[in-house]
């Protein structure tokens, strides 16, 4: 065969080459431009012919290997449209991505918890607005014009008539139930409370309270004090329990702080209660019959009782986080530490 038949022969095969995968095109590349491939082999003999046949069938050479590998482009091309029409190769062994799912903020998942421990029982749930008026913080809740508490110190007051201000505790949601309902009363009261506190790791400008009220005839302090037991256990093990310290508050008589014996050190001493094997926990009481009064209610015929909390505290005391400012940072790696499933009943 001479040469010029072989060129024509190998242009032909060329032309008619097909591939379907990369290795077909790797295939085609190594038989023909490859190190012992067609066309180089041929380049090879050409080296030999005489100058006169060089002259007359160079060009057709040249031409012949720039086809070989214009066609090993285009078959390349080929292949990888076709891999993409296909789609991306699924490999079903290879492990799933987690993808971040967000979780509840540990105030909430707490928050609801103390909903739950209460509903069991009967408890129902109130709601009432953040910005407050007067009578509804402070004046029906028996604060005396001058108590402490309306200081400017404590109290974020709204510019403008009508002396609002934001609520410095969820004990206006009482007044707002009593006032529109009829005993018997069973209600729970979560929300956001706002005092104008320096930020630090022990105290917040905002923070979130629950208060429970409880209105009824007959209504002992010994009801308040089992379920203040039942609470407590409810929401950190039968093994603590609780004690109750006299206290004052305006809208309670008599008062008393709730504290319960430490979860950390079981009453041993530690850091968290500070070596007196308690914490506190919530402030509570009687409703003081001038309250009831305010609220329309008949202190002769109707008692009750009132408690509130912090939901911080009690996140604290559960998750064991001290510095109440990481509560309203919001990074996330805190917040994904926390899952419903990991407070404890
Ligand atoms: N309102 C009180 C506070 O913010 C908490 C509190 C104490 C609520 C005693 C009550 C109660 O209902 O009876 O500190």
């Amino acid at each position: 065969m001479s040469l010029s038949e072989r060129i024509e022969q190998l242009e032909a095969e060329i032309n008619k080459a097909q591939a379907r995968t990369a290795e077909e095109v790797e295939r085609f590349r190594v038989a023909m431009l490859g190190r012992n491939g067609a066309v180089t082999e041929l380049f090879e003999t050409f080296k030999q012919v005489a100058a006169e046949e060089k002259r007359a069938l160079g060009q057709r050479m040249n031409q012949l290997k720039q086809r070989a590998q214009s066609r090993w482009e285009e078959l390349k091309a080929g292949v990888s449209a076709g891999a993409a029409e296909a789609g991306p190769r699924v490999d079903t062994s290879t492990p799933a991505l987690l993808r971040p799912t967000g979780s509840l903020h540990p105030i909430t998942i707490i928050r609801q918890r103390i909903v739950d421990v209460f509903a069991r029982i009967g408890f129902t749930v109130s709601q009432g607005p953040e910005v407050e008026d007067d009578h509804h913080n402070f004046s029906a809740l028996n604060f005396p014009p001058d108590h402490p508490a309306r200081d400017m110190q404590d109290t974020f007051f709204v510019e403008g008539p009508g002396g609002l201000a934001l609520r410095t505790h969820t004990s206006s949601v009482q007044v707002r139930v009593m006032e529109g309902s009829k005993p018997p009363i069973r209600t729970i009261s979560p929300g956001r409370v706002y005092r104008n506190e320096a930020i630090s790791a022990r105290a917040h400008c905002m923070f979130h309270q629950v208060e429970a009220l409880y209105v009824d005839e007959g209504v002992s302090f010994a009801e308040l004090k089992g379920t203040l037991d039942y609470f407590a256990k409810s929401m950190f093990g039968t093994e603590v329990s609780i004690r109750l310290r006299p206290s004052y508050f305006p809208f309670t008589e008599p008062s008393a702080e709730v504290d319960m014996s430490c979860t950390i050190c079981g009453g041993a001493g530690c850091n968290v209660c500070k070596h007196s094997g308690w914490v506190e926990i919530m402030g509570c009481g009687m409703v003081d019959p001038a309250v009831l009064a305010n609220c329309g209610i008949d202190p002769e015929r109707y008692s009750g009782f009132a408690l509130g909390m912090g939901v911080e505290r009690i996140a604290q005391l559960v998750y064991r986080v001290p510095d109440l400012r990481l509560y309203w940072e919001n990074d996330t790696r805190f917040l994904d530490q926390f899952t419903a499933g990991s407070v404890r009943s």
